[in-house]
């Protein structure tokens, strides 16, 4: 995957396609997805044409926050199979020359994980230390002000047994980890270690930046006391943390790499997690996915994290939807603007992270407040894939969540069944963009445009292309001298044909210019 000319290692070429175990494929029947429905769909994947899968957790757990709620770091849970189902599908996707990333969670572990049950039987236990413990204050008072995710609950939670409050920057039955303990530290390295060998390419590491706490554990301005994201927000000993986990990686062969979940709203401070080339290869830059579909909004987040990142010569990370947030198809409101979206996610500069099913164009599902199984209300974005127009969509009993709107017209088998699908618009796109170094690897520069219309250049030896995306649902016009050819339309209108300098409402296009660009 290297590209010519250049020594880019393979995640800054590649584009990840991220899975959600539960709700992508179901192979026992049993209504929850499972590692073998993901062996069993990977030649699906190859002709969609990413090259690098990122699983979400499929680990033993009690399922609290579905699988982030670790029980045991090293096993397969149940529901999704055995260790010998992951090797079969990591086998089986190597054989397709996909990568394969798991999540490592070691800001917490799940309270059932036998380190959490020993370190709350007594407060002499050899792991108490593995958690972070305080006293209640004289009154019973809680250690600190601290307010958990999901809720405004405290993130701190009383053990009765052991007469001390413990800290959980999520769900009590979440207690978070103390990275302070040596062996807390050597015991996550162990679990690198145990997926290394097992020949993983890399990692997502979930909440990375809580890993290191403020040693005073003090109070805070009320309006920032939600732990994730404004607490641990950037702590120097997370840093050392960091140079530590990279030091482990580097000694792999084979560029193993790790994308940091980094919830913090500021791209500068997301930047720092890269360190000096030292931390993290890539970090999860959320202002962009926050923006709303407007050209200034993403032309501002854009440029703050390049001038962010570039000086660090950081690679950057794209995202528009994953297992946390509502769908970019539901957030930009039609299929228009999420076509256009696609060509802007794939063809900026740095690692594109897909979402299962944004290649469908799913919305979120309509999960009524009564069938709602996440504490954090995350059920929609979650809905299971459809692979099939027929009832049960390809799975064999009832999914765990309803099905999105239009399941079987947006089933992966209608969509390759029709050339002008959403699905066919994202393979053009991976196809594009693997043959071009250009829009893989390229510099990348705005250009002059009127209101509206974001357009950029991709620039590699030689290689060019022009992208044209109208945030604004009518026509504008964007006029060129160079003769260019529209290489993809998100519509598909105009494709192979010359460009004629308008763009339509919402289209968004990739350009190749037909003789060379001039500088
Ligand atoms: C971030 C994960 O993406 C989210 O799904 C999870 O609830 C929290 N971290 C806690 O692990």
């Amino acid at each position: 995957m290297e590209e010519e000319g250049s020594s880019a290692p393979w995640w800054q070429t590649a584009v990840v396609y991220q899975i959600y175990p539960r709700s992508f494929a179901d192979a026992n029947g049993d209504g929850v997805g499972d590692l073998a429905g993901i062996t069993s769909q990977l030649d699906h994947l190859v002709w969609l044409g990413v090259d690098a899968l990122w699983l979400s957790p499929f680990y033993r757990s009690p399922m609290k926050d579905f699988g982030y709620d670790v029980a045991d770091y090293c096993d397969v849970d149940p529901i999704f199979g055995n260790l010998e189902d992951f090797d079969a599908l990591l086998e089986a996707a190597h054989a397709r020359g996909l990568k394969l990333m798991i999540d490592w969670v070691p800001a917490h572990s799940s309270s059932e994980h036998p380190w959490f049950v020993d370190a709350r039987a007594s407060r002499q236990s050899d792991r108490r230390n593995w958690y972070v413990w305080r006293d209640a204050g004289p009154g019973g008072e809680l250690p600190n002000n601290w307010k958990c995710a999901f809720s405004d609950a405290p993130a701190w939670t009383f053990d009765a047994g052991s007469g001390q409050y413990y800290l959980h920057s999520f769900l009590a039955e979440q207690p978070d980890l103390n990275w302070e303990e040596p062996k807390v530290e050597a015991a996550m390295h162990e679990v690198l270690r145990f997926w290394l060998e097992r020949g993983v390419d890399g990692f997502r590491a979930d909440v990375i930046s809580n890993i290191g706490k403020d040693p005073a554990l003090a109070s805070v301005e009320e309006a920032r006391a939600k732990v994730p994201p404004f607490v641990f927000r950037n702590e120097p000993v997370t840093h050392e943390y960091l140079r530590r986990i990279r030091a482990l990686l580097d000694t792999w062969p084979g560029d193993r790499a790790m994308v940091g979940e980094i919830p913090v709203f500021d791209s500068k401070e997301v930047a720092t997690f890269y360190g000096a080339g030292d931390e993290l290869h890539m970090a999860f830059n959320f202002p962009p996915l926050y923006a709303p579909f407007e050209a200034p909004a993403w032309r501002e987040r854009i440029e703050v994290t390049t001038g962010a990142l570039d000086p660090r010569d950081a690679w950057p990370t794209w995202v528009l939807s994953n297992h946390d947030v509502p769908r970019h198809r539901t957030r930009y409101g039609n299929e228009a603007r999420a076509r256009a979206a696609a060509v802007l996610l794939l063809t900026l500069r740095g690692t594109p992270f897909l979402y299962m099913g944004e290649e469908l164009g799913l919305e979120d599902a309509l999960v009524p407040a009564a069938c709602k199984v996440d504490p954090g209300g995350r059920d929609g974005c979650r809905a299971p894939l459809p692979w099939s127009r027929a009832q049960g969509h390809g799975w064999g009993g009832t999914p765990w969540l309803p099905w999105p709107p239009d399941a079987a017209e947006r089933s992966v088998e209608a969509q390759r069944d029709d050339p002008g699908s959403m699905l066919h618009l994202y393979r053009r796109l991976l196809a594009a963009r693997r043959a071009s170094p250009a829009l893989r690897l390229g510099d990348f520069a705005f250009l002059e445009a009127p209101e509206g219309l974001l357009c950029w250049r991709r620039d590699f030896s030689g290689d060019c292309r022009f992208v044209v995306i109208n945030f604004e649902d009518r026509e504008l016009e964007w006029p060129q001298d160079d003769r260019h050819e529209v290489e993809v339309a998100s519509d598909g209108r105009g494709e192979s044909q010359v460009y004629d300098s308008r763009v339509g409402p919402h289209q968004a296009l990739i350009l190749k210019p037909t003789r060379p660009a001039r500088a």
